[in-house]
């Protein structure tokens, strides 16, 4: 029989990323949308392990099935690691577009090799025993000088890697070395090592 498991999430795009990796090795992934849970718990968390289970405990107490959340975003050695936890609603906005306005405002001056920055993600699993299991994932650039590039979302396009911004890989080219994918596949094997 198939595991099922719920996405604490009802992101169409996060959805297809977990089912794409964990499907293949026997879970069945139902979003939390999908499993009648209408719920958004305050990420107070102050790191992005502790916000990822949060979110997977409070559906954990409602739904008592194996459930997996994540939380992600980026920290900017410059600006002490902000936005961090802060990412979705930096500046008091959800507007992509004004964050990436306010992060290259505030590195104005500020050269090159001090523009360092990683994306960081964070996925929680419980599993059907409420045993918690957190997988961590890093993806490293600097800061661009302008948005570039036209996929992805967030602040791709001033995240640079190499010479070009994450928003001008394609998404194959993302996954097999952003942060996201990286915890995803770390969750992938433990849930194959563990069935
Ligand atoms: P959450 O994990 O859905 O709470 O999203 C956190 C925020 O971090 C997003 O709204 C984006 O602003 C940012 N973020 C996380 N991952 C990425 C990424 O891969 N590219 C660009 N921005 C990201």
């Amino acid at each position: 029989m198939k595991t099922e498991m719920i996405l604490a999430s009802s992101n169409p795009h996060k959805l297809r990323e977990f089912r794409e990796i964990l499907e293949p090795l026997g879970c069945r992934i139902i979003s939390q949308h999908e499993a009648g849970i209408d719920l958004e718990p305050d990420e107070t968390g102050e790191t992005f392990a502790e916000n990822s289970a949060i979110k997977a405990r409070k559906i954990f107490e409602i739904a008592k099935r194996p459930v997996i959340a994540d939380d992600s975003g980026l920290e900017i050695d410059a600006l002490g690691g902000e936005p961090g936890v802060h990412s979705a609603r930096y500046g008091g906005t959800r507007d992509d577009k004004i964050h990436n306005e306010i992060v290259l405002k505030k590195l104005e001056g500020v050269p090159d090799e001090k523009r360092t920055a990683r994306f960081v993600a964070a996925i929680t699993y419980i599993d059907e025993n409420g045993g918690e299991h957190c997988f961590l994932g890093k993806f490293e650039g600097r800061i661009g000088y302008s948005e570039r590039g036209e996929n992805g979302f967030g602040y791709d396009p001033i995240f640079m890697v190499g010479g070009v911004s994450s928003a001008e890989l394609s998404p194959e080219e993302k996954n097999a070395v952003s942060h996201r994918g990286k915890a995803l596949r770390e969750l992938a094997k433990f849930i194959s090592e563990n069935k």
